[in-house]
Order: C-alpha cells, then sequence, then structure tokens
C-alpha cells in the first residue's frame, strides 16, 4: 500500500502575525494545505492521504476536504503531534492499527506548507523509496554553507558540491521507519528532529530525489509573498 502523510500539525509561530497557522492562510484563491493536498489526489497511486492537523484545526481541515475534494473518503484527517517527528509517528501508529500493511508498504511524508511539490518529485518519490527503502528530496546548496559553533567565528567551510538542502517530501518503507523509530533512546528522540537523519545515524541508506528551486517551504511572511509570485507565474 502507499500513503501520504501531509504534515500540517505546526503553529507557525515564525510566520507571526495570526493565530491561523500558516498552512490554512490563502494563497491565491484557497488556503495552502489545499494546494499541497491536490498534489497528491491526483496521484491515483495512494491509497489513502492522511493529513495531520493541530487539534484545534481538525474541524476546519474536514470541512476544507469536503469543500475541495470530490474523493474525501480517501483523505483521513488526524492529530499532529508535539513535533513534526511525532506528527510522521502518529500517521505510521495510524496505519499500522487499520491498515494490512506489508514489507512493501510506503509512506510519502510532506510538509503542508511546500504546495508547489510536483508530480515529477512525488513519483520519484514512490519509486526511490519503494527501491531503496527510504529518500530524500533535496536540490544543490546555491550559497557557500560557513560552519560555525559559537556563532562568532567561522570553524569551516565545506566544499559547496557536497552540500545540499533538504525539501520534501521524504519517503520511507513504512515498517523500517516504525522500527527505527522504536529503537530511539529518549536522548535520541529528542536529537533526531528529522525522519531521514534517524535513518542515517542508524546506518541506512536515504537515497536523494531532486527538488526544484520551487519547491518551497512557506516560513516567513516573506514566502507567503513569493509563493502567490510563483503562483501567478505557473
Ligand atoms: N509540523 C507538523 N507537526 C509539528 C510541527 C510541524 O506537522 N508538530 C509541520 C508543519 O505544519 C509544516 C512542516 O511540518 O507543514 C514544516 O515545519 P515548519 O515550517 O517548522 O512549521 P511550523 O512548526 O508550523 O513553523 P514554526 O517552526 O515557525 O512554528
Amino acid at each position: 500500500m502507499i500513503f501520504a502523510a501531509i504534515l500540517a500539525g505546526g503553529i507557525g509561530s515564525r510566520m507571526g502575525g495570526t493565530d491561523t497557522p500558516k498552512q490554512f492562510l490563502t494563497l491565491g484563491d484557497k488556503p495552502v494545505i489545499v494546494h499541497t493536498i491536490e498534489k497528491f489526489v491526483i496521484n491515483s497511486k495512494f491509497d489513502k492521504i492522511i493529513v495531520l492537523s493541530p487539534k484545534s484545526f481538525i474541524n476546519h481541515t474536514n470541512n476544507l476536504i469536503k469543500e475541495y475534494f470530490d474523493e474525501s473518503d480517501k483523505i483521513i484527517v488526524l492529530e499532529g503531534g508535539e513535533t513534526r517527528n511525532d506528527t510522521i509517528m502518529n500517521s505510521i501508529n495510524y496505519i499500522t492499527e487499520n491498515f494490512d500493511i506489508d514489507e512493501d508498504s510506503i509512506i510519502v511524508t510532506h510538509d503542508s506548507v511546500r504546495p508547489f511539490v510536483t508530480h515529477r518529485i512525488i513519483e520519484d518519490n514512490i519509486n526511490a523509496a519503494k527501491e531503496f527503502g527510504a529518500c530524500d528530496t533535496v536540490i544543490p546548496a546555491t550559497d557557500t554553507i560557513v560552519e560555525s559553533v559559537d556563532g562568532d567565528v567561522i570553524k569551516n567551510i565545506p566544499i559547496r558540491d557536497n552540500y545540499y538542502q533538504g525539501q520534501t517530501p521524504q519517503s520511507f518503507k513504512i515498517n523500517k521507519l516504525s522500527k527505527l523509530i522504536n529503537s530511539l533512546s529518549v536522548d535520541e528522540t529528542n536529537i533526531l528532529t528529522d525522519a531521514c537523519k534517524i535513518f542515517v545515524l542508524k546506518g541506512e541508506e536515504v537515497h536523494l530525489v531532486d527538488g526544484e528551486i520551487t519547491n518551497i517551504k512557506i516560513t516567513y511572511p516573506y514566502d507567503l509573498k513569493l509563493a502567490n509570485t510563483i503562483l501567478k507565474g505557473n
């Protein structure tokens, strides 16, 4: 089986200025999260699309899905977790409790605030997760990366060609991800804020999928302006 998890459990504190989390703000003529869900709904390979939202926005999310999607029985809304990884874990727990999954079942996890993910990126994620067990969507780093431990003095300037910027989706074989997460100590759980990092630190390969520079994450108010410009460009 193939699942999508649209991660919308955050509150968007860096966006500021509003009590409405950024995934529910309007981009063009509809909420950001609707643009994002649309990209997954049009891909018929998904058995279920799980949307994880803050508890106080679950009703709102369900209403949006009824309003915008005819295929609403394919979409399930659940409560997100305290951290992004907790949100992913809520989707994994739901899947393992409610579906008869096998070793090849995969989950494509995606930030709800990356509305410009493409069909090609999603397809590449499905294929890479099936073949390799785990993948991360990236673009080559364009700025020089400067490392500083104290925030004052440069410790290292690594070779830029070896560095990439992580986007999403990040996709995994569900059983493998679930086993790795359950094997983490409390200390590891607190440090490993990225699901791909769990694989890497446990010695498992994570393959790269080419992202797109337009697959931006809406983090700050400027990003929402940029997103409107990208939308108009399309
Ligand atoms: N996310 C989530 N559950 C959390 C935290 C984040 O599902 N507990 C989701 C967000 O909703 C977002 C994505 O992960 O779609 C990327 O995270 P980020 O941009 O950091 O979102 P927020 O945590 O909402 O933003 P901020 O850090 O500014 O509060």
